[in-house]
């Protein structure tokens, strides 16, 4: 077993190519260009001065703010660092000897460590033609030792979305003691109709759960929270597998001073739209194929020549994230950071 690559850190790439950490464009992980969302700093530095205390396990504050945010109970919540620990958590609880989990391919690499680490065996049901899940053929995946089936929805790494009716009809048909985990890490960034989040589903099911981040839109990648929203009595169940006392406070001060501020999710929403479209723009016009994206990042295909395309503009600063096969995935960036990057691209195609 391989672990989990995380990138090369800044200071290693800088060092290995002469460049000043600070002029490094990162786009490899999907994080979100600006900084925290107005006031968060503030709210997060004033609970620093408690660090000899142990954080609320509940995240009571927080927890209530994104209840009544969300429209749920404070009992449908449950928080992880980063919604990868509660992934990892649930694999914990539904993995073990026998079992397997069913998920598209490719799709979030952690799916992979989650298996391997639940004891689970992994099913990675290639994505269809337009890089979207095959949920028919996930379906048929299913057996009766499936335990988890894990539905990226919009799909990480290829951006693609699936409407809400085909993942409802998708979860009516698996069997009701598979636990079904709706992924909807980038579902800020969608703005597609036929999109709809899975929560009110979750709400009614025993075996649905859906996944959220603070990493993606509101920029909070390295504080680590995310969250689960399920029926209170599966949730307890789930927690089972849980570490206490996971989130710290000052990523709890920061999530909760995060909430509230609709007018700038909408601006942070509205700005990676106009910016993907200018970089889909910019890859149409240099005839490179692409999926679909509804989120903060494009795939893209580079063909045989991936690697040395992703070298080449490593060395001028520009990271993306090479996925097999000829195919790269870039995240959407500064409008600064996406000139860098078409720019990088030019020059590297044309060696
Ligand atoms: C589909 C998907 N789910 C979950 C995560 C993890 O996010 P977090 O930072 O909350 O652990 C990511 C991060 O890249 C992701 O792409």
């Amino acid at each position: 077993m391989r672990p989990y690559q995380v990138g090369r850190q800044l200071a290693d790439v800088a060092r290995a190519h002469g460049l000043d950490p600070g002029e490094i464009v990162k786009l490899t992980a999907n994080e979100g260009p600006e900084g925290p969302f107005p006031g968060v700093v503030e709210a997060a530095a004033t609970v620093l001065a408690n660090s000899n205390r142990y954080p609320d396990n509940d995240c009571w504050d927080l927890g209530h703010e994104l209840a009544d945010q969300l429209g749920v109970e404070f009992s449908n919540l449950m928080f992880g660092a980063g919604s990868v620990a509660l992934l990892d958590e649930f694999g914990t609880a539904m993995g073990g000897p026998g079992t397997n989990f069913v998920y598209g391919w490719p799709s979030f690499i952690m799916y992979r460590f989650v298996s391997l680490w639940g004891g689970a065996q992994s099913r990675e049901v290639p994505l269809d033609d337009a890089f979207s899940l095959d949920l028919a053929a996930m379906r048929q995946a299913v057996d009766d030792d499936t335990t988890m089936v894990i539905v990226c929805n919009p799909n990480n790494p290829t951006g693609t979305i699936k409407p809400a009716d085909e993942i409802e009809a998708f979860i009516d048909s698996v069997p009701p003691d598979v636990l079904v985990v709706v992924d909807e890490a980038y579902h800020e960034f969608v703005t597609d109709p036929t999109y709809r989040t899975e929560i009110p589903l979750a709400l009614e099911r025993p075996n649905v759960v859906v996944l959220r981040t603070f990493s993606k839109i509101y920029a909070l990648a390295g504080l680590r929270v995310g969250y689960a929203v399920a029926r209170a009595d599966l949730l307890t169940e789930l927690r089972k597998a849980q570490a206490p006392l996971t989130v710290n406070q000052v990523a709890q001060a920061a999530a909760r001073a995060t909430l509230g501020l609709p007018d700038e999710l909408d601006r942070r929403r509205n700005l990676n739209e106009a910016r993907r479209h200018h970089l889909v723009g910019a890859l149409a016009e240099r005839e490179i194929p692409m999926a679909q994206s509804h989120t903060n990042f494009i795939y893209f295909a580079l063909g045989e020549e991936a690697d040395d395309i992703i070298e080449t503009m490593t060395a001028q600063g520009v990271l993306i994230r090479g996925m097999g096969g000829g195919w790269v995935r870039v995240t959407i960036g500064h409008e600064d950071d996406n000139r860098r990057f078409i720019e990088a691209i030019d020059l590297a195609r044309r060696r």
